[in-house]
């Protein structure tokens, strides 16, 4: 009994030294493929030139920041009271006017919420995504090429109804009472009182009542 103990055991070593030889080939091989080091230090640096924050003290600051951050957004993300939601939304950044309603699993930019601009009487509708920024994060290669990370405005004028699932992405702007149809991604700014629908959302209709 005590014998295949021990053989049960030196086999469960000799699994998880193979399985761990054989993941450090996979990672070297990756890391090969991939030519890049950690692009976290550079994100990092970004963000903090970003808040005008430096050094080592700058860095804790950043860090208690997000932290507020994300209690903020967690706290808004899962209530089901709008005004609670908007309240955690405003207090992060976020720039609201009156009477919105904010339904529950909304996601606004993380990282650079006062970039997003919300009127009065907008409704956010559950799973709807909202990003002011555009950053390949762990990808050197992108960064340092075309595609570098890139921070900018999105607005949505009062009276706009964004639908379950909108996402919409930096730099957009979406016109007074304007209806975005559920799960329509937002690529380009949609003019007032329109309709627009799929994925890029483009304007099918007028609103003329
Ligand atoms: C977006 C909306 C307001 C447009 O209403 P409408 O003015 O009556 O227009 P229609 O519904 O006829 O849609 C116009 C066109 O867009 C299309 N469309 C509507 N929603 C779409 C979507 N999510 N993705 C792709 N196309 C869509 C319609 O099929 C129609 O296409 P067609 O002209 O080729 O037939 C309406 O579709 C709507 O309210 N959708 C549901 C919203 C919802 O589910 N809300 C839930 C939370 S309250």
């Amino acid at each position: 009994m005590f014998i295949s103990t021990i053989n049960i055991m030196y086999e469960f070593y000799y699994f998880l030294s193979v399985s761990f030889r054989f993941s450090k080939i996979a990672l070297n091989m990756i890391d090969m493929n991939n030519e890049e080091k950690d692009p976290f230090p550079i994100n990092e640096k970004e963000v903090m030139d970003y808040y005008g924050y430096s050094g080592g003290f700058g860095r804790f600051k950043m860090k208690i920041k997000f932290l507020r951050n994300w209690v903020l957004h967690s706290l808004a993300y899962s209530s089901p009271l709008s005004n609670f939601s908007v309240r955690m939304q405003r207090s992060r950044g976020v720039k609201i006017g009156k009477n919105c309603h904010v339904n529950p699993y909304v996601l606004i930019d993380l990282i650079y919420p006062r970039m997003v601009e919300i009127g009065n009487n907008v409704t956010l509708g559950s799973h709807s995504m909202i990003f002011a920024h555009i950053n390949p994060s762990a990808n050197l290669f992108l960064k340092n090429g075309d595609y570098p990370r890139k921070v900018s405005k999105v607005i949505i004028k009062s009276g706009a109804v964004i639908n379950p699932g909108v996402v919409v992405i930096a730099g957009v702007t979406i016109g007074e009472n304007s209806i975005i149809s559920p799960r329509s991604v937002v690529t380009q700014d949609i003019p007032d009182y329109c309709i627009a629908v799929g994925n890029p959302a483009r304007v099918v209709k007028k609103i003329n009542h």
